[in-house]
């Protein structure tokens, strides 16, 4: 049989969230809120219509043409969103109707609802879920002989009816035939001035027609994000899923609990990764590394074997056998060639290190580009900005560079050249030289007992 449709209602402003961010652009693990659902939906329909108010030109920004837009000018309710895609629906077939703000729900539910609707032989089915708190939900209804009756919001429940722990999750499958005939007919809610989708339910039902329903056995797939208590509750719940995939895929965690891994990132089998790891947006991680603990980081490309401790690296490639850390600092444009070593408090922005270069102890490496089995010695700086502007600094392959040395851009040092510890290099010197540019140490003997000898009798009186 045929895919259904999806429509997926996007336009609320979600003031329960308190933000300026449209509600279902707020990030969750790395993606925002609706892009979840839009990918369960593709999983089992064939074409998604995204309903857009609020922030429709973000939502449409971050989306693209994937999908057709339909706009919702005024925000009259879940229903009337639904009442703005009709003259873009076929007359007949079946159409799932999803909710952009529930990310977890799976596909495997939404394919579950599909066969359920079709075998009920059904106008509309209903997903609904089993909460032990289900408050802030719309509360099923049922008759004594179980039929569904209506669906009743959070504002209008009786205390009765509060007790009910069945909740409509917003999802469900329709006839397009019976939609098509019945939705204009929605009447108004009187105490919201809204059109509530719910309540087609009884307007369906009134004109003989069946509704049935499909209760998800796990209820937490359900969870509406209304407000940023539900967003961190409901990013925990991805996080647990990123990260069991993950593992089942051969990734080691010590601890899933403090790893902190969005959609989509990419990680090799057999690598280990230590607690307080956050892996975030376009990262991919090969074989065998060993990664943090207390590591960040952000749109890396990072090859196997690498071992990354202690660190924070942003847009940057790490190569095949990379040592980075404890406490490295490696910032956007930087590639790092195979098996070198970024040691202990050295920051690395904007610049290439050759394979097997090593830059181990406290330095700054700026708009540098360094060849192969450099040696960078420690506490040495590139002075790459001269409080106007930035320069390039080029190492040829081989060099070294002695302990605490300034190096001042622009500036190139040939291959093989040897910079003598804590000199201050402003000229470019050539392959195979020694530049050594320090004051010259003068020695006097026996001064220092005399100076000693004079600050002791000053203080005797
Ligand atoms: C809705 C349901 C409720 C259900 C809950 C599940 C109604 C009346 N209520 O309540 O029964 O238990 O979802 O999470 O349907 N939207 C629009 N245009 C609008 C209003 C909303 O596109 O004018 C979109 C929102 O962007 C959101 C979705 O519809 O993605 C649901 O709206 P929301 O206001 O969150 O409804 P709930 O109060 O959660
Ligand atoms: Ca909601």
């Amino acid at each position: 049989m045929e895919h259904p449709r999806a429509v997926i209602l996007a336009a609320g402003e979600g003031t329960r969230m308190k933000s300026s961010l449209p509600k279902v652009l707020h990030p969750l693990c790395g993606k925002p809120l609706l892009w979840y659902i839009v990918q369960s939906a593709k999983a089992v329909t064939s074409e998604q219509l995204l309903v857009v108010g609020h922030g429709a030109g973000q939502v449409k920004e971050y989306f693209g043409d994937e999908f057709l837009y339909v706009s919702q000018k005024q925000r009259l309710g879940t229903g009337h969103a639904l009442q703005q895609t009709l003259p873009h629906l076929p007359a007949e077939g079946e159409m799932l109707v999803l909710c952009g703000d529930t990310p977890l729900l799976e596909k495997e539910v939404l394919r579950q609802l599909i066969l359920t609707h079709r075998r009920q032989k059904a106008a509309a089915t209903i997903l609904t879920a089993r909460m032990d708190d289900p408050g802030g939900y719309g509360r099923i209804i049922r008759s004594d002989q179980g039929k569904i009756l209506k669906i009743v919001e959070e504002l209008h429940l009786t205390l009765e009816q509060k007790k009910v722990q069945e909740i409509n999750t917003g999802t469900y499958c329709f006839d397009l035939r019976a939609l098509k005939k019945f939705l204009p007919l929605l009447p108004q809610n009187l105490s919201k001035g809204e059109y509530y989708l719910t309540d087609l339910i009884p307007v369906l039902l009134e004109n003989g027609l069946e509704v049935g329903s499909y209760i998800i056995a796990d209820a937490e797939q359900a969870l509406g994000i209304n407000d940023r208590l539900q967003l961190a509750r409901a990013a925990s719940r991805m996080r647990e899923r990123i990260n069991s995939l993950l593992m089942r895929a051969g990734v080691a965690m010590i601890d899933p609990a403090t790893t902190y891994i969005d959609a989509g990132v990419e990680i090799g089998k057999d690598t280990i990764i230590y607690p307080q790891t956050i892996l975030e947006g376009d990262t991919k991680v090969g074989e065998n590394c060993l990664l943090g603990p207390g590591l960040h980081l952000v749109d890396t490309l990072v090859g196997n074997e690498v071992v990354c401790r202690q660190s924070v690296v942003l847009e940057s490639v790490l190569k095949d056998g990379v040592n980075i850390g404890p406490y490295a600092h490696i910032r956007p444009g930087s590639t790092i060639g195979a098996k070198a070593k970024i040691g202990g408090f050295v920051e690395v922005k904007n610049s290439s290190i050759g394979t097997e270069s090593k830059v181990p102890h406290l330095s700054y490496v700026g708009d540098t580009k360094m060849g192969p089995d450099v040696n960078v010695g420690a506490g040495s700086i590139v002075v790459n900005y001269d409080g106007r502007r930035k320069h390039v600094t080029n190492i040829g392959e081989g060099a070294f560079i002695g302990c605490n040395s300034n190096l001042i851009a622009p500036l190139n040092i040939g291959d093989g050249a040897f910079i003598a510890a804590g000199s201050t290099v402003t000229r470019d010197v050539p392959s195979g030289s020694l530049a050594i540019s320090r004051a010259k140490q003068k020695v006097k003997e026996g001064l220092a007992q005399k100076l000693m000898k004079k600050k002791q009798n000053s203080r005797k009186k």
